[in-house]
């Protein structure tokens, strides 16, 4: 019979926590028992889970005791304090915040473009930041065809990258908005709704945001070539669900838009829906609820010899978090890696 999990979902009650829960039920991850765990403020709530309500417990040093995976989506201070025991434990960590990433003994990993950096982690593996791992899908093929020298990424990213507390912000602004209130602001700097906020994450002496330099290191770290020039500008837009990016690329050979819609149709993960007369192309309300990551949009960039416009929508809970995460562990188990060494 099939080897089963003990897994133990970080932040179980959170956005990301409860997509985790969801997509391990959805793709039949061979769990033996999930153990949902949170802060000691939610002790005792209850989260759903395969048609029953599990049981939340605090999230401690000893939760670790007999799990096999613990999947965490509790923020990098909670990451820092407990990834560390739960490898200890002998449990193999697949962590979303963005504590480990850059740490060179964490691989930094997309199934579907660096599996092989799994064989060699030790016990806590990133899972990259939602922004990254929707585009690298997108241009792992593309770099793979024409070798990818530059490029320049701006993002439109979805209040539920932040979590739940910001879904609520967006949603409880909108009914403030349309009942005359004036909106409470309390995640973000300013007002999200019906604005853009050209800000995400704080930023750093030379001007950038933490998220456009996620964008920029995590990139190069997970197609394994630092060569690669990346610049970002990363925008919150008033989008529950989904992230769409627009992504300019220069390549070293030359890759005509057929081409480049050809090996993307072929690509896994990617759905290309770039149909411009029909007005079709990728949209975060049709991403929203789906695994794929959607191109459209492709162009050739004429300003320059080898260059190429897409759009790429992708589900930044789903590919952008949980799944990402969930498909980590799958690969785990394929290739036989669920212990740490
Ligand atoms: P809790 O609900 O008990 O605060 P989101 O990203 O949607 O805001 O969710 C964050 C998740 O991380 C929640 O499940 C939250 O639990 C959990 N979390 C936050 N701080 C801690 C902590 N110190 N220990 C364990 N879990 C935490």
């Amino acid at each position: 019979m099939a080897k089963r999990f003990v897994v133990a979902v970080c932040g179980a009650t959170g956005a990301v926590g409860r997509e985790m829960l969801k997509t391990l039920e959805q793709r039949k991850f061979p769990c033996k028992e999930v153990r949902a765990l949170a802060s000691a403020r939610s002790k005792g709530t209850t989260v759903p889970f395969a048609g029953t309500d599990l049981i939340v417990d605090e999230l401690t040093d000893d939760s670790f005791a007999g799990v096999d995976i613990a999947l965490f989506s509790a923020g990098g201070a909670t990451s820092e304090r407990f990834a560390p025991s739960a490898a200890k434990a002998g449990c193999v960590v697949v962590d979303n915040s963005s504590a480990w990433r850059m740490d060179p003994n964490c691989p930094l990993v997309v199934p579907e473009v660096n599996p092989h950096d799994l064989d060699w982690h030790k016990g806590i593996i990133a899972n990259p930041n939602c922004s990254t791992i929707q585009m690298v899908v997108a241009l792992k093929p593309l770099h793979d065809a024409a070798k990818i020298k530059r490029i320049v990424v701006s993002t439109y990213q979805a209040v539920s990258g932040t979590g739940q507390k910001a879904i609520e912000e967006l949603s409880g602004q909108v009914q403030d908005i349309f009942n005359m209130r004036s909106p409470e602001v309390k995640v973000y700097p300013y007002r999200i709704a019906f604005n853009c906020l050209p800000q995400i994450d704080v930023f750093l002496d030379d001007g950038y945001t933490k998220e456009e330099m996620k964008m920029v290191n995590e990139t190069k770290k997970i197609m394994g070539d630092d060569s690669i020039k990346v610049t970002a500008t990363c925008v919150r837009v008033p989008v529950f669900y989904g992230h769409s990016e627009s992504v300019n690329i220069e390549t070293e050979t030359k890759l005509t838009a057929e081409e480049a819609r050809i090996i993307l149709a072929k690509a896994p993960g990617v759905t290309v829906v770039d149909h411009p007369k029909e007005k079709l192309y990728p949209m975060p309300i049709d991403a929203a609820g789906e695994d794929d990551t959607f191109v459209g949009r492709i162009r050739e960039d004429d300003t320059i010899a080898n260059g190429l416009n897409l759009w790429v929508v992708a589900d930044n809970l789903r590919k952008g978090a949980a799944l990402n995460a969930v498909q980590i562990a799958e690969t785990l188990v394929a290739r036989d890696l669920v212990r740490v060494p």
